[in-house]
C-alpha cells in the first residue's frame, strides 16, 4: 500500500483550529516517511450524493461531474485518509459532510478501488470545553469507517477552541497532532 495520506480540510477558516493541527499531523507523518496532500473543501465545487444508484456504470467512481473527481484521484491512492473537521452543531461542518455522501462509490459491490485494509483518522475541534460534545461526531466517524472499511487510526477531539489562531498557543494539542502523524 502507497504511503500517501490525503487530508481533507473541511473548516471554511483558513489557518484556523483544524487546519492547525493537520498540518501538526501532516509534519509528523512527513516524519515517518508519507507524503501528505491537504485539500481545502472551501472552494472546491462538491455536491451531495443524489442517490442515483449510477456509482461506477460509466466507468468512474460517480456520475457527478464536479471536483469530487480530483478528491477521488488523490483518494484511490492513499493508504490514509484524513478527515479535518470543526464541530458543527454537535456534528461535521457542513463543508465536508457532502464528501462523506460522496464515498458511497467505495462501499458499491461494483467498486473498483478497495478501502479495506487503509485506514482514516478524525481531526475535530469544538469551542465546548467538554469533551462529551464530540460524541456524536466520533460515533459517526467509526460507524462509516467501519462501513466502508476503513481500520481507525487515530482520532484527536480537540476542546476548548473559539478563535481561529488558539489551537496554535495548544502546545498539548499540536504536539499530540504530530505525534499521531509521527506513530501512523
Ligand atoms: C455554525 C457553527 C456551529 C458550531 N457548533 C459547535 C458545537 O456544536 N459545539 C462546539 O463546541 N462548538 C461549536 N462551534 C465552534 C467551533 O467548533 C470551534 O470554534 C472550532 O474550534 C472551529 O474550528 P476551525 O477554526 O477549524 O474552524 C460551532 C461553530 C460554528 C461556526
Amino acid at each position: 500500500m502507497s504511503r500517501k495520506i490525503t487530508i481533507l480540510l473541511g473548516s471554511p477558516r483558513r489557518n484556523g483550529n483544524s487546519d492547525t493541527l493537520a498540518g501538526a499531523f501532516a509534519s509528523g507523518a512527513a516524519e515517518a516517511g508519507y507524503r501528505t496532500h491537504s485539500i481545502r473543501i472551501t472552494g472546491l465545487k462538491v455536491g451531495g450524493c443524489i442517490d442515483c444508484r449510477r456509482c461506477w456504470t460509466n466507468g468512474t467512481h460517480c456520475f457527478i461531474n464536479d471536483d469530487m473527481k480530483e478528491v477521488y484521484a488523490h483518494l484511490d491512492k492513499s493508504s490514509v485518509i484524513v478527515y479535518a473537521s470543526p464541530l458543527y452543531f454537535f456534528s461535521w461542518s457542513s463543508q465536508i459532510k457532502p464528501l462523506w455522501d460522496r464515498m458511497l462509490p467505495y462501499s458499491s459491490v461494483s467498486t473498483k478501488v478497495k478501502m479495506k485494509g487503509r485506514r482514516a483518522v478524525l481531526i475535530a475541534t469544538a469551542g465546548d470545553k467538554d469533551e462529551s460534545s464530540f460524541a456524536g461526531l466520533r460515533k459517526s466517524f467509526e460507524l462509516a469507517s467501519e462501513y466502508i472499511g476503513w481500520k481507525i487510526a487515530g482520532e484527536l477531539l480537540a476542546s476548548g477552541l473559539h478563535g481561529p489562531d488558539e489551537a496554535k498557543e495548544r502546545k498539548d494539542l499540536l504536539d499530540r497532532a504530530f505525534e499521531m502523524g509521527k506513530n501512523l
